[in-house]
């Protein structure tokens, strides 16, 4: 797998940041990833490509860009961005395309400010214009929302802020910034309470990484295995991080019999092999599985794919507690429930989930990507399992993600 998207933007950021060199390997081949590199450029970092390793000199200071930060279709890029020029001397104009223009975002403006940053919105949306300080005012902040944004977003502004930071979630979101901080010399603490706390000034000191393969690209993969009769497939390298890899203990759970081994870690982050043999009968019972509450932030990206999955198996699935995906890079319930029924599944949609019947015979069908990579790879899962033909409008927009999608699935896919 390419490396994971998450970890490489975190990485990148960190390794632009630092006093040191820093070397990363397995860099995720992602658009949204090389949208983050792009901005970090234009702010005066410079980063070379030795065969594929990325290579930061270090010990660089930011300064202001001569044009917009062009953040693409990349909400991570534009959001923890934010967090790190809010702590620099720096004005800066973060732009990003339709649909990541129409994202909220006064969900960071809002703690950012607190801190002392100046931030100019259109009605709480992109484009964002950042006046930072290099003299932030730490904050203590409980997230209105389960975010890994949000919270990384304040961690990097906290960076800049004398004193102590700290942020209090909700419910646990996906921790790779506090692992990696943690991995390249500023200490991060996480509590019982899920307050996180991190003291300011800090700086990190640069290294080497290489970035583990990205699991949530790995779970379509690990669906299409699953839901394909006398498959075999193992997949080496994949970040495992607890709060990544909901979507395979939810999964086994239910009985699926996933296994993973040869487990290693990389500045702090658990990566090794799964195993999955074909075989969705071994989730057998007829009973409605409901996905909700503090599972849901540690699958929230799996959760179109865990719909296509829940219409193969014994009473279906519902998913609830998941409005959040209403703002991904499409309304990812609505797109989900149109793309399901489209293939004949019955599909209920609630305000905050689905619910999905189950065991259903899928039909080959149009469906519309609305240009959201997560829900183009879901689909064509599900056109893998269908009776004759889908097509999907717009598959390229896969690239943001994961360029290779169909390439790979091409390879291990026997007709
Ligand atoms: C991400 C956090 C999640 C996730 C996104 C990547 C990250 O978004 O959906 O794909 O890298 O921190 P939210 O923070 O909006 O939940």
């Amino acid at each position: 797998m390419p490396g994971d998207k998450s970890i490489s933007h975190r990485a990148a950021l960190i390794a632009a940041l630092s006093t040191g060199k820093t070397e990363i390997s397995n860099f995720s081949t992602a658009r949204d990833c090389a949208s983050t590199l792009g901005c970090l450029q234009d702010l005066g970092v410079s980063i070379e490509n030795k065969k594929g390793k990325l290579i930061f000199a270090g010990g660089e200071k930011l300064t202001t860009p001569t044009k917009p930060l062009d953040c693409g279709n990349s909400g991570s890029t534009l959001r923890i961005l934010a967090g790190v020029l809010a702590g620099h001397d720096l004005t800066a104009e973060l732009v990003g395309d339709e649909s990541l223009s129409s994202r909220p975002m006064r969900r960071i403006t809002e703690p950012l400010e607190l801190m002392g940053a100046k931030i100019g919105s259109t009605d709480g949306k992109a484009p964002l214009k950042i006046r930072g300080s290099k003299e932030l005012t730490p904050i203590t902040y409980k997230l209105p929302i389960a975010s890994a944004q949000v919270k990384s977003a304040i961690l990097f502004a906290g960076l800049n802020a004398r004193g102590r930071t700290t942020v209090i979630e909700a419910s646990a979101t996906r921790d790779h910034t506090e692992r990696l901080f943690n991995g390249f010399g500023v200490p991060v603490t996480t509590n019982a309470d899920l307050s996180i706390t991190l003291d300011g000034p800090a700086r990190f000191t640069g290294g080497a990484i290489t970035i583990p393969g990205d699991i949530s690209s790995a779970a379509y993969f690990i669906a299409a295995a699953m839901l394909l009769p006398e498959s075999e497939l193992s997949i080496e390298g994949v970040g495992l991080n607890p709060t990544r890899a909901a979507f395979l203990s939810v999964l086994n759970s239910w009985g699926a019999g996933i296994s993973t081994g040869d487990l290693q870690t990389e500045r702090n982050e658990p990566y090794g092999t799964i195993e999955v043999r074909g075989g969705i009968s071994a989730i057998a019972g007829d009973t409605e599985r409901t996905l909700s509450r503090s599972v849901i932030p540690s699958l929230i990206d799996e959760l179109p794919l865990l719909a296509v999955v829940g219409s193969q198996i014994d009473g279906g699935i519902c998913i609830r507690d998941a409005a959040e995906l209403r703002h991904k890079e499409s309304d990812r319930l609505a797109a989900t429930a149109k793309n399901l029924r489209a293939m004949g599944a019955q599909v209920e949609e609630f305000e905050d989930g689905l619910s999905v019947s189950g065991p259903t015979h899928l039909c080959g069908a149009l469906i519309d990507s609305h240009g959201d990579h997560r829900i183009a790879m879901a689909f064509s899962v599900a056109a893998l399992i269908a009776d004759g033909e889908t097509e999907i409008d717009g598959a390229e927009c896969v690239r943001i993600s994961f360029p290779e999608f169909f390439d790979l699935l091409q390879s291990v896919v026997v007709r």
